[in-house]
């Protein structure tokens, strides 16, 4: 299957086999297992639609009985690739938040605009912490007002789809992530 999606028009080249992010993962879900006291629930929140695929391969690295799952809806105004944007939450959690262990689970920071805009909505709800878990980060966002504890991969600096993102809501499912170039799609 990968064989055939990697020559999807506009893909350039692939930066994460699914065999590399597989390998992360599990090394993420035992850290995260490892930071929180075995007797303590923890409530995971994915920030949807980017972290879904993310999400539900973390969840299930994580060998802990107590934890619950929860998902958070953010958007950009605008679709592309303008960093000028500005986050609006369009669906909340069904779950409180106040005094329970929350981990963010978030696909790619890149302005961090995203991140912290959700940071303060979770933190204002008076959690009993907050750690933030990304998939991606490509190391170039100014104001960081929360650290992520876990990152999967440093990113580079280019537009990439699959594993949950996409450009203009394609290539989400795509099982590895790869670079595009946003004019071989443009207008399809
Ligand atoms: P930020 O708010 O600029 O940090 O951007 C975060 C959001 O923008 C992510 O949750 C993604 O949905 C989207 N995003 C940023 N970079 C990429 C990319 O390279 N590919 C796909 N989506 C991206
Ligand atoms: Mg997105």
């Amino acid at each position: 299957m990968s064989e055939i999606s990697t020559s999807y028009p506009g893909i350039e080249r692939v930066v994460f086999t699914g065999d590399a992010i597989a390998a992360r993962v599990r090394e993420l879900g035992r850290a995260i297992d490892e930071f929180y006291p075995a007797d303590e629930e923890l409530l995971v929140i994915g920030l949807l639609k980017g972290a879904f695929m993310f999400f539900s391969d973390l969840v299930r690295a994580v060998g802990r009985p107590s934890l619950k799952i929860d998902f958070l809806t953010a958007a950009l105004y605008g679709d592309g690739t303008d960093a000028s944007r500005e986050v609006q939450l369009i669906q909340d959690t069904e779950s409180p938040i106040a005094g329970r262990h929350v981990l963010l689970v978030e696909d790619i920071i890149d302005t961090g605009k995203t991140l912290n805009r959700i940071c303060d909505v979770i933190s204002g709800r008076a959690p009993r912490s907050l750690e933030v878990c990304a998939f991606l980060h490509k190391r170039i966002a100014g104001e960081l007002r929360y650290e992520p504890r876990w990152v999967g991969f440093d990113a580079p600096h280019d537009w990439l789809v699959g594993y949950g993102l996409d450009l203009g809501g394609l290539y989400r499912h795509l099982p590895f992530v790869a670079v595009i170039d946003p004019e071989a799609v443009r207008g399809r």
